[in-house]
């Protein structure tokens, strides 16, 4: 028998609502489509936002998005993307299929976007190809309130007050697509620029990330810290709030990843087991951090991360478009999961990409949309934001899986919302093995119970014919005694439990 024990009584700090961000690039149908139609178009729309779509993230609640990319980011022109629309520079997205950016999707549309979200701003600056100046001015363009050239322009071009920028990243990737920089010469690059990244709202500052790496380049992370932290460590701390971290889940590696929807059961256990690393990669990141940071004032935010397949084929190569199955669903629990269990150090992650890209929680076609298994994962575990991560652990788990390619039969996370409300989040990696679950309290009395469950065949996926082949049920395979909960987990499901 497993047991989930949970202590209510210690609590291990704040989830920020962050941790269920989203990222959303320049490239194939994520923004263009996905998320962008234009006024004019025949979907419905507001302000050219698709409706659909803005709803369905609100119903999720979407608490940041990431923008503009990605290595797009690096080589994005801020100032082609504003003024009357016909005048906007057409170029060629050279990082994904070489197609015509009209550049109709700029900085006012993204506000715009993030507005009608009402979530957190998340902005990534041109390091890689663009300079200081550029840097500085697009800070100024967007949040200065004073008299200035480009506090002007802003208002030129249609809005008076400035926005708020929340966080924003001072290049992407820039060991690969936004550079190719050694660590070291990063770091000497990160602090000149973010001496311009200026934060004119003093009430609002803005939180600066420093490229960081990429899923075990420990190196990096070390090489990185050290250069910064050389000279100067306090005053850094004014000036660096987190690092980024990317880790994609392939099954295979990246000239052959994998089917999204044909996959084997070995695949199956394969792809889960690979997702789990992010699990040490974190830790050992973040041990590395600990040395130069232990305090834990630098946030580690894992800006891009998720389910990385072959493209569906008959589609644009360079568009990155890919099916979402239970499989994807479990990648999602189980990384929600970890990232919950690390919120002492992970306070922002962003699933790659929102709409019609990489693992998507929505696919459109034309007017039709598609609520994918892991948006319904998403909109599950929405409950853990802003909650306090409660000491938890499970016992009595064996390894499932193949070869060196194991995984635990479960994992969990446990928060509780401010109302007092436990959550409990847990997934069933098995294929086949449904499994007895005993939760038990410390003091509380679990009476007041509700519970939801996505769960299916490994290969159930919804589609634009049948979107609701993988959809959120009310899970009736629980029994409480008024103090324990007996739990029936079936294989291949991802669970919330809510005890009031
Ligand atoms: O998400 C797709 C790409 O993956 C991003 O543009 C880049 O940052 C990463 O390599």
């Amino acid at each position: 028998m497993i047991r989930l024990t949970i202590h209510e009584n210690e609590k291990k700090g704040n989830i920020s609502p962050e941790i269920y961000g989203h990222f959303s690039e320049h490239l194939g149908r994520c923004i263009y489509e996905g998320l962008f139609v234009g006024e004019d178009s025949q979907i419905p729309n507001k302000a050219g936002m698709r409706s659909d779509v803005v709803e369905a993230l609100k119903d999720m609640k979407l608490p940041v998005l990431r923008w503009p990319g990605g290595c797009f980011a690096d080589e994005y022109h801020w100032k082609d993307g504003i003024g009357p629309k016909e005048n906007r520079k057409r170029m060629v997205n050279t990082n994904w299929g070489g197609v015509v950016e009209d550049n109709s999707f700029g900085t006012h549309e993204y506000f715009e976007l993030c507005d009608q979200l009402g979530c957190k701003t998340y902005i990534n600056g041109n390091v890689g190809s663009g300079t200081v100046q550029e840097m500085a001015e697009w800070i100024e363009y967007m949040t200065f309130d004073g008299e200035s050239p480009l506090a002007n322009e802003r208002r030129k071009n249609g809005h008076d007050k400035p926005w708020r920028v929340d966080y924003f990243g001072v290049g992407n990737e820039n060991w690969g697509c936004g550079g190719n920089m050694h660590p070291e010469y990063y770091a000497d690059v990160y602090r000149r620029y973010q001496s311009f990244v200026k934060s004119y709202d003093k009430d609002n500052p803005i939180n600066r990330i420093a490229c960081g790496p990429s899923d075990f380049d420990y190196d990096w992370t070390e090489k990185l810290l050290n250069r910064l932290f050389t000279r100067c460590f306090d005053h850094l701390h004014g000036n660096l709030e987190g690092i980024s971290l990317h880790y994609y889940t392939l099954p295979h590696d990246w000239d052959h990843k994998g089917d999204a929807v044909k996959f084997t059961e070995d695949e199956w256990y394969i792809t889960l087991n690979k997702t789990l690393k992010m699990d040490e990669i974190i830790t050992k990141h973040s041990n590395i951090m600990d040395k130069y940071d232990p305090k834990k004032i630098l946030a580690l935010i894992v800006d891009e991360w998720g389910c990385w397949f072959d493209v569906e084929e008959g589609t644009n190569p360079g568009f990155l478009y890919q099916q979402n199955t239970m499989r994807d669903a479990l990648v999602a629990g189980i990384n929600l999961n970890i990232f919950n269990k690390h919120c002492d150090r992970v306070r922002m992650a962003n699933i790659a990409q929102t709409v019609n890209v990489l693992q998507s929680v929505i696919l459109t076609e034309g007017k039709k949309m598609v609520l994918t298994p892991t948006y319904h994962v998403f909109r599950m575990f929405k409950h853990h934001q802003d909650s306090q991560l409660l000491n938890s652990f499970l016992t009595g788990v064996n390894e499932a899986g193949i070869d060196e390619y194991k995984v635990p039969e479960v994992t969990e996370s446990v928060s509780m919302s401010k109302d007092g409300t436990v959550n409990i989040t847990l997934n069933n990696l098995t294929l086949d093995s449904d499994k007895e679950i005993d939760i038990s309290f410390d003091e509380l009395k679990a009476k007041d119970i509700e519970a939801f469950i996505v769960t299916g065949a490994m290969d159930a996926h919804n589609t634009f014919d049948d979107a609701e082949v993988v959809t959120t049920k009310e899970f009736k395979g629980l029994e409480a005694d008024g103090k324990n909960i007996k739990v029936n987990l079936p294989a291949r499901s991802v669970v919330l439990i809510r005890v009031k």
